[in-house]
């Protein structure tokens, strides 16, 4: 079996966080651009489309979903709302093609109107662009290392027009980059391959991202001394990747980590590069539900290994106690997560404040979220706007308006505080 099979047999808690986005932010874009697209049209590329839905866990009938059946539900669901999602699905293998668009036969809607291209990305892009049109587009480029090379990227995705809605979301590899990188430093030896072999490797990289800048910034953090890891070298490219796609092509960046555990280090990065001001601000939020997605994944994984246990060794309690103790835990620990949340939110809040009248909610949110971007979301950033407001250090929010995004924290004058 290869890595790649084992990837889709099962699953991977990686896989959770990225599944997780890809369920919720979608549906933000396609509601958001869909309200001014001719029809309400918008295309969703899935340009490493895989198989369509995982091989079942141990003890399932059904696997998981995969990205395009993700998608599937996404058009689904916005069609209530006059949004027409076209799914445009590119997968080099045949196998897995011919497995997609099995499964998209027997699940997708008969009014979904998808396509599934067989073959490289590289081979397929202008085909899918056609298919795209003007209408709003945004690109899923999750590959299992490297990505389309960066002109192709540049100029079909980023300069597909000025005034045309576009978004990527590139699910970058980091643990790809660290050990590619391992191969300039000596950390990673392989006896099989051979020098031309390892030049390959190299130049696959160089040209997904844009030349061989890379290989002077990976060398220079694992020298640095400090944090010299591996993984911190790759996320210093990650950072220089975004810097440089932003001078090239105006696009700026948001990166959610995705990590196997909560101690480990980010072996992805979900990247959203964006123009529009309000994509961050709705990214952050779908970012912060698939990490309750993924906590929550933790806790049936040991709960069911507890299961397992008793099973083999019933204790005094039995299978239903520790079940009602998993979930009172679980309700507290993210009781204890909104607390700790609306707090730091609400410091910021108050730093902010002693700085400037005004800060839009927009524009400021990243520096309202401070440590808790990606986990806290809308509803922490209410909270803690109300626990201001109640302090008498700021106005309160408008209740009307229901996109809190739209608005300004505003100072209270000292003399009308309560
Ligand atoms: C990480 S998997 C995609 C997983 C999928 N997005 C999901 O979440 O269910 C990457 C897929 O890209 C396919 N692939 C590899 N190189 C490709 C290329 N150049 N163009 C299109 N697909 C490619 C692989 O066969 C594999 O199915």
């Amino acid at each position: 079996m290869t890595a790649h099979e084992v990837f889709f047999q099962r699953r991977q808690a990686a896989a959770v966080l990225k599944h997780g986005i890809l369920s919720r932010y979608p549906r933000v874009f396609a509601t958001l651009t869909g309200s001014t697209s001719v029809g309400g049209r918008v295309v969703y590329l899935d340009g490493y489309a895989g198989p369509g839905r995982y091989e079942p866990d141990q003890g399932q009938d059904i696997g998981a979903p995969g990205s395009p059946l993700l998608a599937v539900e996404t058009a689904a669901k916005v069609a209530q709302w006059a949004r027409e999602v076209c799914c445009v699905f590119v997968e080099k293998d045949p196998t897995y093609a011919d497995n997609l668009r099995r499964v998209l036969g027997d699940e997708a809607p008969a009014t979904l109107n998808y396509h599934v291209l067989e073959g490289s990305l590289e081979d397929r892009l202008g085909e899918a662009l056609a298919l795209a049109g003007e209408s709003p587009l945004l690109t899923l480029l999750d590959p299992f290392g490297t990505a389309l090379p960066y002109g192709q990227m540049l100029n079909g995705l980023f300069r597909r027009g000025d005034d045309l809605k576009t978004e990527v979301l590139l699910n970058l590899n980091l643990e790809s980059v660290w050990r590619i990188g391992g191969l300039l430093t000596g950390a990673e030896t392989d006896p099989e391959q051979t020098t031309a072999g390892r030049s390959a490797t190299l130049q696959r990289i160089d040209r997904f991202l844009g030349g061989d800048w890379w290989r002077a910034t990976f060398r220079e953090a694992r020298e640095s001394g400090d944090a010299g890891s591996a993984a911190e070298a790759a996320q210093q490219v990650a950072t220089e990747f975004c810097k440089r796609v932003e001078a090239d092509s105006g696009f700026k960046s948001f990166p959610v980590p995705i990590r196997r555990r909560p101690d480990h280090h980010p072996l992805f990065l979900m990247i959203l590069f964006y123009r529009h001001p309000a994509a961050p601000y709705m990214f952050n939020d779908s970012a912060s539900g698939a990490n309750k997605d993924w906590r929550e994944h933790f806790r049936q994984a040991d709960l069911a290994e507890e299961l397992a246990k008793q099973e083999l060794q019933p204790d005094l309690f039995g299978a239903e106690f520790a079940i009602e103790v998993s979930d009172n835990d679980a309700r507290r620990i993210e009781g204890e997560f909104d607390e700790t949340w609306t707090a730091i939110i609400a410091s910021n809040i108050r730093d902010r404040l002693t700085e400037s009248p005004i800060i839009p909610v927009e524009t400021r949110f990243s520096d309202l979220y401070g440590p808790t971007l990606g986990l806290a979301r809308e509803k922490h950033l209410r909270a803690a706007w109300d626990r201001v407001a109640d302090d008498g250090l700021a106005e309160p929010r408008n209740r009307q308006e229901k996109r809190l995004r739209r608005q300004s924290i505003v100072r209270r004058q000292q003399d009308r505080a309560p």
